[in-house]
C-alpha cells in the first residue's frame, strides 16, 4: 500500500520577524503544506509571541492553510479574533480548557477545523481519549510548550502510537523534530509534522524539507 504523504507545517516562531513575509515565501517555495503559528500569552506558557494582527498579516502573504496553535489561557475568549484573522485550523490546549466540547463547537461553528493539543506530561487516559475524540486534529507536544529550538522528548513517542491505534483524525507532532527524529514520529503514525528551528535555521531549506518527507 502506498504511504500517504505527510503534511509539513513550518513553525514561524523560528522565522525572522523583521522579514516574515519573505521567510514565509521561502518555506512555501521549499514545498511546505501548512504554516504553523505559535500563539503564546505569557500565562499558559512562560513566553509571549504573537496575536491576531500577525495572523492577519500572514494571511495576506500566503494561501496555505494557517495552523494556529493557541498556547493561551481562556482560549474561548479569542477564537473569533483568530477566525477573523484568517485561521484555517485552531488548536487549543487540553490543559487550558474547562469545557472542551463547548470550545470545539465554538471553533467548528465558523467552519474552521478544531484541534486539541496535549502537553508532554498529559497522559492519554480513557477520559482524555473520550474528550478529544471529536476533534479534527490532535497535536502532541514533544517539548514543553513555550519555546522553539528545544530537544525532542523521546518518552512521548509511545503516546503517539497509542493515540494512532484509537483515533482516526489527524495527528500532529510539535517540538524538536529534525532529520534525526522524523523517522520515529512517522513510524508512530503522525500525519502532520511541525518544525521550526530545523527549517528556518537551514541554509538549504528545500533539502531539509526533503529530508523530513523522505
Ligand atoms: C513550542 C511550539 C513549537 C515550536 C517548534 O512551544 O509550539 O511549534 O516552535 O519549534 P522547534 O521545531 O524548533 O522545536
Ligand atoms: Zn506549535
Amino acid at each position: 500500500m502506498k504511504r500517504k504523504k505527510v503534511i509539513i507545517a513550518p513553525s514561524i516562531l523560528s522565522a525572522d520577524f523583521a522579514c516574515l513575509g519573505k521567510d514565509i515565501r521561502c518555506v512555501e517555495r521549499a514545498g511546505c503544506d501548512w504554516i504553523h503559528v505559535d500563539v503564546m500569552d505569557g500565562h499558559f506558557v512562560p513566553n509571549i509571541t504573537i496575536g491576531p494582527v500577525v495572523v492577519k498579516g500572514v494571511r495576506k502573504v500566503t494561501s496555505l492553510p494557517l495552523d494556529v496553535h493557541l498556547m493561551i489561557s481562556d482560549p474561548g475568549n479569542y477564537i473569533e479574533s483568530f477566525v477573523k484573522a484568517g485561521s484555517d485550523i485552531i488548536t487549543v490546549h487540553y490543559e487550558a480548557c474547562r469545557n472542551l466540547e463547548k470550545l470545539r463547537r465554538q471553533i467548528r461553528k465558523y467552519g474552521v477545523k478544531a484541534g486539541v493539543s496535549l502537553k508532554p506530561k498529559t497522559k492519554l487516559t480513557k477520559k482524555v481519549l473520550a474528550d478529544i475524540a471529536r476533534f479534527d486534529l490532535v497535536l502532541i507536544m514533544t517539548v514543553e510548550p513555550g519555546f522553539g529550538g528545544q530537544s525532542f522528548m523521546h518518552d512521548v513517542v509511545p503516546k503517539i502510537g497509542a493515540l494512532r491505534s484509537k483515533y482516526k483524525g489527524l495527528i500532529s507532532v510539535d517540538g524538536g523534530v529534525s532529520d534525526k527524529t522524523v523517522g520515529i514520529v512517522k513510524k508512530a503514525g503522525v500525519d502532520v509534522i511541525v518544525a521550526g528551528s530545523y527549517l528556518f535555521g537551514a541554509r538549504d531549506m528545500k533539502k531539509r524539507m526533503a529530508l523530513l518527507r523522505k
